[in-house]
């Protein structure tokens, strides 16, 4: 699917469908939307007088229109209240509209600029989040579905999209928008993509393949470890878990140059392309979802292509550890003693706590690549599910200024992360009689203790982790978050990327 904007007059646009707006609250439609509507004899202003259309926010009208007009149908898209109005809100009708502009047989698809005249919103920000939010909203995985459907009996998605503006001033500033809108959509639709694909497609090994294939497309540099590398290296966490699978476990490293020979930020992202739990096995119910147990990773790899194409001022790395956690007669077990690349030395008390042992190994290679800020992501526990559902982010980090610019990232993409504590007797509940310490710190304060144990292999740099284990997928759609992969994380860590 293709975006462009062009300057012109949305009442004389040619295609499918076209889409205004409209305030909650307002009777008397102004701008393109009242222009729209005396054009199409008062039809809008007939629904609100009606009571039929409200303005409220994502509430949608569909108005089919006669001959003589250059478009089929008129979508209108409530904002909700003028008050409340801001780019998350823009992102949302966005997508909200394009969905019900594009059922039925649609190629082309017209969209005024929402806020970019009204709602006090600047112009950038508001094309941004109007590409930004179609993209995602129009996002579609249906990779093994023989007869592509948008749901309607329609095959895929539109061919075009236009962004229409009259006002020939605001051109450049829209098309600039758009453009980072674009980018941060396609790399969170690019790590969707990685997420919604079942374990048997994505195994470690084609993970890194993608990767590398990215890598490739954006300029950015690529290596990836086998098990021989990480052997030498004494990755002896990560390779405890590869060991009950037949699948190599790989160690994607992707870099990129933008901030000469200042010391890199690290993005490292939990790649787990199943989690069975291994000899700790997972109850059958619900166990497909681990598919998704590679959300990190994909999170992370998807900021970095952004990275790449917004080109900020910054050296990143991205660091996957991928592997697939499997039960077998070569699996690690509970009671193994694994150690790990700093030499610290752990006890394996569930072999489903896999995530952390992973990551243990990934931060200390980002450190011993010279990060000073190492940022993880991973669907790290049950306990942060149960904690904040499906809506926030778990955040826990040792320093404030990271945990606070993380946040502050989010706000600007629409993403939120509430900061748990992490004061030091915590720690206690993973303290070890055997090893140096244990790979789960028992039911309380799960989410913490998780996190913790992965900051235990950070030495000086600075550690933000966040745990996406209720975010990364959606069990229900809402506006751009269609069901299944979210693509969490990916725009607030290149926001946050960019900030620094
Ligand atoms: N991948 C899971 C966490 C998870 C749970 C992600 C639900 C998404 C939805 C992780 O590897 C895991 O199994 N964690 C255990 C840790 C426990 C054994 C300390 C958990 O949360 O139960
Ligand atoms: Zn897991
Ligand atoms: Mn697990």
């Amino acid at each position: 699917m293709e975006i462009r904007v062009q300057q012109g007059n949305i009442t004389q646009t040619a295609a499918d469908a076209v889409i205004v707006n409209l305030f909650e609250g307002v009777t008397q439609p102004g701008g393109a939307t009242g222009a729209l509507d005396a054009r199409i004899g008062g039809l809008i202003r007939r629904l609100i007088a009606a009571g039929e259309f409200k303005g409220r926010l994502n509430e949608t009208a569909v108005l089919h229109v006669g001959e003589g007009f250059p478009f089929r149908k008129v979508v209108v898209v409530g904002l909700g209240k003028s008050s409340e109005f801001d780019a998350e809100r823009v992102r949302q009708v966005s997508a909200t509209a394009a969905q019900t502009a594009a059922k039925g047989n649609v190629k082309t698809i017209a969209t005024i600029v929402h806020g970019a005249g009204i709602g006090g919103l600047d112009v950038f920000t508001a094309a941004q989040s109007v590409a930004e939010g179609t993209l995602l909203g129009l996002y579609r995985y249906d990779k093994y579905k023989s007869k592509k459907d948008n749901g309607d009996g329609h095959p895929g998605t539109p061919e075009q999209v236009l962004i229409v503006e009259m006002d020939g001033g605001k051109l450049d500033t829209i098309r600039a928008g758009v453009q980072r809108g674009v980018i941060l959509a396609e790399a969170t639709n690019w790590a969707r993509d990685l997420v919604n694909a079942p374990g048997n497609e994505l195994t470690p090994s084609e993970l890194a393949r993608r990767a590398e294939a990215m890598a490739r497309e954006e300029g950015l540099e690529c290596t990836i470890l086998g098990r021989e590398e990480m052997e030498r290296l004494g990755m002896g966490a990560l390779l405890g878990v590869a060991k009950g699978s037949a699948q190599e476990p790989k160690l994607v490293v992707l870099r990129y140059n933008g901030g000469g020979d200042a010391a890199p930020v690290a993005l490292v992202g939990k790649g787990v392309t199943f989690d069975t739990g291994g000899i700790s096995l997972k109850p059958r119910e619900g166990m497909a979802e681990m598919t998704s147990d590679m959300a990190g990773a994909a999170a992370v790899l998807g900021a970095i292509k952004a990275i790449a194409r917004l080109k900020p001022r910054q050296n990143v790395i991205a660091v996957a550890p991928c592997v697939e956690n499997m039960p077998s007669g070569t699996a690690y077990k509970p009671g193994d003693i694994l150690r790990a690349m700093t030499g610290k030395t752990i006890e394996i008390d569930n072999t489903d706590a896999e995530g952390r042992l992973i990551l243990a190994d990934a931060v200390a290679y980002a450190e011993s690549l010279g990060a000073h800020t190492i940022v993880d992501v991973a669907t790290l526990t049950g306990a942060c599910v149960i904690a904040l559902g499906h809506i926030y982010t778990g955040l826990v980090s040792n320093d404030d200024g990271l945990a606070e610019a993380i946040m502050a990232a989010g706000r600007k993409a629409g993403e939120r992360f509430c900061r748990l504590p992490a004061d030091p007797e915590y720690k206690e509940q993973y303290k070890s009689d055997v090893a140096d310490i244990k790979n789960t710190g028992g039911r309380p304060a799960g989410a913490i203790t998780g996190a913790l144990i992965i900051s235990e292999f950070i030495d000086k740099a600075r550690w933000a982790h966040l745990d996406i284990a209720g975010t990364a997928t959606a069990q229900k759609a809402r506006h751009y978050l269609v069901k299944g992969a979210t693509g969490v994380a990916v725009r607030t860590l290149a926001e946050f990327v960019c900030s620094l």
